[in-house]
């Protein structure tokens, strides 16, 4: 996948750009808040619909602006797409493919795919749950549009049932009320659920070989610990049973605590080396190590399921590795149709050279 023409309004610091990036490798380099990172986080607003910062999308938009866009030319192996986000205050999203409005937000999923590393996602080994969860639930939806729709059905529905659990008294009758989200919540649930599972089994393999090259032979383990405990072998039917049991068992309990107990977003996913628990025992290092291999995971995992390589984002994380992490992260590049890599400082790159070298101030982004 190529990414022809990339045009932004109002996109946080940027004002209006319209940038033509090289196939291969795009050097982007500038001095601290120029906006390279905003250059990045835009591209991948592209493929999923968010940014890696921020959950709410106002944020986005340049100070002082009420709208934003950010447009596309993509160039895939089925053809030429032109696509653009835009979004306003009273609208909010709204999505263009070749000219042509898309009343569906999910026409954007698959269209662009793109993998971003960036220092933050140190946060993949060592934040809380919710981290990994939405890691995975953005690279879910670039592949999966049934993944999208369960996943937004989830939560429509466990916020509805949230809600109630927090006004209703612990009652019989209550217990009672409560279950006609059961249903509905257990099928969505059950697909999440089995949808995580096959996708982290692959993710873990891949990321297990990653982590081998980039460490020198260190096994890396990551195995899904789902909050709904699966059959052997895992089943839709069977998920959706075990969490049905789980809902009877809890609602008492959850009444009385007013939030639903199980499901997927308890869901964890647990990292190791040598067997260890890396957020407890791992170096700053050796956590990031695992959090490159999870992300070079990503881009076998998308080119896998899509035939193609997905669009590689690597903000600001070059100057942070050793050499042969740094010789294995180019080695990957190199494997991928187009890269971009930003950093405040000039760099070194002697294993892939760079295919154009820009620079960013002052809103502008000028070739070097
Ligand atoms: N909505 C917004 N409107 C205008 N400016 C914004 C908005 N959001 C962020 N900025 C500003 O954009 C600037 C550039 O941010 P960005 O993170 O892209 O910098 P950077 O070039 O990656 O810097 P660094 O090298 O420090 O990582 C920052 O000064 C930030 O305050
Ligand atoms: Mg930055």
């Amino acid at each position: 996948m190529l990414l022809k023409l990339l045009t932004l309004a109002d996109f946080r610091n940027w004002g209006k750009l319209e940038w033509q990036p090289a196939p291969g490798l795009n050097v982007i380099t500038g001095a601290n808040a120029e906006g390279k990172t905003n250059l990045l986080e835009a591209i991948f607003f592209l493929a999923s619909g968010k940014s890696f910062r921020t959950h709410r999308d106002a944020d986005l938009a340049r100070f002082g602006s009420t709208s934003f866009a950010v447009g596309a030319r993509i160039e895939r192996a089925t053809g030429e797409l032109s696509l653009v986000l835009r979004w306003d205050r009273s609208r909010g999203k709204t999505l263009t493919l070749d000219r042509t409005e898309h009343p569906r937000l999910a026409d954007l999923f698959g269209q662009v795919t793109a993998v971003c590393f960036s220092p933050e996602d140190l946060s993949l080994i060592k934040g809380p749950p919710e981290v990994r969860r939405h890691a995975l639930n953005l690279l879910l939806l670039q592949i999966s549009r049934p993944y999208y729709y369960h996943l937004r059905e989830y939560n429509r529905i466990l916020a509805q049932r949230n809600a109630h659990l927090k006004k209703l008294p612990p009652t019989a009758s209550s217990e009672l009320a409560l279950s006609v989200w059961d249903e509905e919540l257990a099928r969505h649930g059950a697909e999440l659920t089995i949808r995580r599972r096959a996708a982290v089994a692959e993710l873990a393999r891949w990321a297990d070989e990653r982590h081998r090259e980039l460490s020198g032979g260190y096994e890396l383990g990551i195995s899904y610990n789902p909050s709904i405990p699966l059959t052997d072998p895992p089943t839709l039917e069977g998920a959706q049973t075990a969490f049905l049991q789980k809902l009877d068992r809890n609602r008492r309990e959850e009444l009385r605590r007013g939030i639903t107990l199980s499901g997927p977003q308890r869901d964890e996913i647990n990292f190791t080396i040598g067997g260890r628990d890396l957020r407890s025992y791992g170096s700053q290092g050796e956590q990031r190590t695992a959090a490159l291999a999870w992300k070079l995971a990503e881009l076998e995992f998308i080119r896998s399921h899509t035939g193609e390589m997905p669009l590689l984002l690597l903000d600001d994380v070059f100057s942070e590795l050793d050499p042969r992490r740094q010789a294995c992260l180019m080695r990957e590049a190199r494997r991928g149709s187009q890269t971009f890599l930003t950093s405040a400082e000039e760099i070194k790159l002697t294993i892939f050279p760079a295919a154009a070298s820009w620079h960013v101030a002052q809103g502008e982004l000028k070739p070097l």
